[in-house]
């Protein structure tokens, strides 16, 4: 036991956010206090990010602030957690002397061990990745979310292999936790008073847990709690359940946004990439979202300038994406990772100014696209979630709509973690700006528009 206070800077994606989460609820069980920042704590952990080389840069920066501070504060413990953890363990504690503990994403339970070692003067690391670990039992502990909307992990690892992700290496095999344990803490969620989760793996659509498919983890998750609303990330398109469609056609509080990560549009890319699908097969996949899930609103991961990127598999990118029209798009230049497929078997070969004007094209087309869906729009009622004040302005709230885009509006009478319906007014490629109508639940309002439609 420790009576320290400890503080957790999170790089990445939404995966080591809810990780930092379980961390959280480790060291606390073990007598520590979470802190809000750098300055008042004893231990500091960096939850760290590899998947692009500028999400890493950034990390080595923050760790040579922390080192300059222990020259002052010597008793501070300095920890990088995480995706790093692995890869940079030797060049972190021999070179540098930059940390105490560095810890892999499998090996949090040990952490409290960990710390004793560094009492003891030692250096700790344990970076093992598990065939087992899902952290099942462990309540996350939320200390820094508005309250309203969670991520739940109901995966960990990922066998995929595509040739440009470091993931496979830093986070270890596929595991599926069990489902008795994601319906226990969405149950603890809504009864705290959550309106939104979204359920987390590197690889959603694989999830199986002994006969239990994703679908059915869904449609049981789903029912926890009917007021209560979801998304999930993210799926991949080789394998995407079509009886998912369905599901979030029927159910209220399924909501209806789906990020499908196309990554390039030509096959000739795509197999390089190891993406084992076609664009035909991504094309009628999406259509297929479209007329299944009226309204649904899509968002997908592009890599621009990946390995021997001629023009025209540019350009298929391009016109895929033109094609689909994405409501929202995560776009990326690709950048070399260590031990990965295209690192031991291609070249890096596209130009650093090339995949910046490649990028920079697809996000100006991007941004028209979402300019256009957006307009498309004005006019149209949608259920937000009321999920704070405005940033602009404290007579406005904001929240996201069922389809998972920003609306500001003004506040009136209505509060945080309301339901309201907003009719669009206006708009950026960004936000939607609307009247707020009224007050409603998801149920009341899925049945008002069963009844528009009819
Ligand atoms: N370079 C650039 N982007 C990458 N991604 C994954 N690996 C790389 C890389 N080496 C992107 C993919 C993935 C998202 C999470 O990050 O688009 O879907
Ligand atoms: Fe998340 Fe991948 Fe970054 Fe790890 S490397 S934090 S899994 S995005």
């Amino acid at each position: 036991m420790s009576d320290k206070k400890f503080y957790i800077e999170t790089y990445g994606c939404q995966m080591n956010f809810a990780d930092t989460e379980v961390v959280n609820s480790i060291l606390i069980d073990d007598g520590m206090t979470p802190v809000q920042s750098a300055d008042e704590a004893d231990i500091i952990f960096v939850n760290t990010c590899s998947i692009r080389e500028n999400a890493e840069t950034r990390v080595w920066n923050r760790l040579k602030e922390f080192r300059s501070i222990k020259k002052e504060k010597k008793h501070l413990t300095v920890g990088v957690m995480g995706c790093m953890a692995e890869r940079i363990k030797d060049k972190i504690i021999d070179q540098e002397q930059l940390v105490d503990i560095v810890v892999g994403p499998d090996a949090y339970r040990d952490i409290p061990n960990l710390l004793a070692e560094v009492n003891d003067g030692r250096k700790a690391v344990n970076v093992l990745l598990s065939l087992e670990e899902t952290y099942a039992d462990i309540t996350p502990v939320r200390t820094s979310d508005n309250g309203l909307s969670a991520f739940v992990s109901i995966m960990r690892g990922c066998d995929n292999m595509c040739a440009f992700c470091v993931v496979p290496f830093t986070r270890g095999r596929e595991r599926s936790r069990p489902m008795e344990s994601i319906l226990r803490e969405v149950q603890q969620l809504s009864d705290h008073g959550y309106k939104e989760v979204t359920l987390l793996g590197q690889n959603v659509n694989s999830y199986q847990y002994q006969d239990i498919d994703f679908t059915r983890l869904m449609d049981e998750a789903s029912k926890v709690d009917p007021e209560m609303r979801f998304r999930f990330s993210s799926p991949h398109p080789k394998d995407f359940p079509e009886p998912l469609l369905h599901l979030i056609a029927e159910r209220p509080n399924l909501c209806n946004y789906i990020h499908i990560p196309a990554q390039a549009g030509s096959d000739t890319m795509l197999e390089r990439m190891r993406r084992p699908y076609t664009r035909e097969q991504y094309l009628k996949l999406t259509k297929r979202m479209r007329e299944i899930i009226p309204g649904v609103s899509l968002s997908t991961d592009i890599i621009a300038g990946f390995c021997g990127e001629t023009e025209e598999e540019h350009e298929a990118t391009m016109t895929l994406m033109e094609q689909v029209e994405y409501d929202l798009a995560y776009m990326f230049a690709y950048s070399e990772r260590e031990r990965t497929l295209a690192q031991r078997k291609y070249e890096d070969d596209v130009p650093e100014k090339v995949k910046k004007r490649r990028l920079s094209e697809i996000i100006t087309q991007q941004m028209n696209i979402q300019e256009k869906r957006n307009n498309a729009e004005i006019g149209n009622v949608h259920i937000v979630l009321a999920e704070g004040t405005s940033k602009k302005s404290d007579k406005q709230l904001s929240g996201r709509s069922d389809t998972n885009k920003m609306v500001v509006f003004d506040r009136e009478h209505y509060q945080k973690g309301d339901y309201v319906a907003v009719e669009i007014t206006e708009c950026t490629s960004a936000t939607l700006i609307g009247k707020p109508l009224y007050k409603t639940t998801l149920k009341e309002f899925a049945a008002e528009a069963t009844k528009v439609a009819v």
